[in-house]
């Protein structure tokens, strides 16, 4: 097995931030822009929908929305360039799009589909490129936090776990990865600039799931935050019902 660079020492990498404005021949391409793209719409909607067939949880217009919003601003509270932020926004949006394919390796499959998206609208190959390298890299069994944009995205997509999310909740007697979902009656992801330090603060219904439960089902999750968080220059905690747990 390959040894895989530490992530602190990749922290001041040259891909880390978005580049200088890009040359003539190409457009800075907008969140805006790419959310009323109704092809990226459709690569939403389509995810969303073969997700449903196989029984995962809610990955559509809400879930990919609130994770662009929440990788913008975890950038923009942190003090990066204003392009990083946007470039994490979309990157946000389009994460999700490979489900549309398979959920095996969804976050390859959908870097590629954005390649093609992103390409056609007009953007310039290096901000494709950082696009690509977050939605590539942001499922917590194969990703790393290869750039700023990149770690933004895992942060803001491991933290949208809520009630919200659970599509069937009959199923939450038989299906943990529902139950915990259900259990979450508010997420929040908390930057706090000046401590240097990233909060995701659950209040969980300890009647519909046990905090162990949670434990269980997302410590790979918490793990891939803590790293993205280091890789931010940040430390990462995890609190439910305001105790502090890491
Ligand atoms: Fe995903
Ligand atoms: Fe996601």
């Amino acid at each position: 097995m390959t040894q895989r660079p530490s992530v602190s020492r990749a922290h001041n990498g040259g891909a880390a931030e978005a580049p200088a404005a890009p040359d003539t021949a190409t457009r800075l391409i907008t969140f805006a822009q790419v959310r009323e793209n109704p092809r990226a719409r459709a690569f939403v909607r389509m995810a969303d929908a073969a997700l449903e067939q196989i029984g995962y949880t809610e990955h559509g217009e809400r879930h990919v929305g609130l994770v662009a919003r929440i990788a913008f601003n975890v950038l923009k509270r942190l003090g990066h360039p204003e392009r990083s932020c946007e470039l994490a926004a979309i990157a946000g949006y389009l994460h999700d799009a490979g489900n549309a394919v398979n959920r095996d390796h969804h976050a390859q499959s959908g870097a590629v589909m954005a390649l093609q998206l992103l390409s056609d609208m007009g953007m310039s190959d290096e901000e494709i490129l950082i696009v690509m390298g977050a939605i590539g890299n942001h499922h917590e069994n194969d990703g790393e936090p290869v750039s700023v944009v990149a770690a933004a995205l895992i942060m803001a997509d491991k933290s949208d776990v809520h009630r919200t999310r659970v599509r069937n909740p009959e199923m939450i007697k038989f299906d943990v990865h529902d139950r915990v979902n259900y259990a979450v009656e508010k997420s929040f992801l908390n930057v706090d600039e000046d401590q240097k330090l990233i909060t995701l603060e659950l209040t969980i219904d300890t009647a519909i799931s046990q905090v162990m439960e949670y434990f269980e089902i997302f410590m790979t999750r918490m793990m891939a935050s803590r790293k993205a968080a280091i890789f931010l220059g940040c430390h990462f905690h995890l609190t439910v019902n305001g105790n502090r747990l890491t």
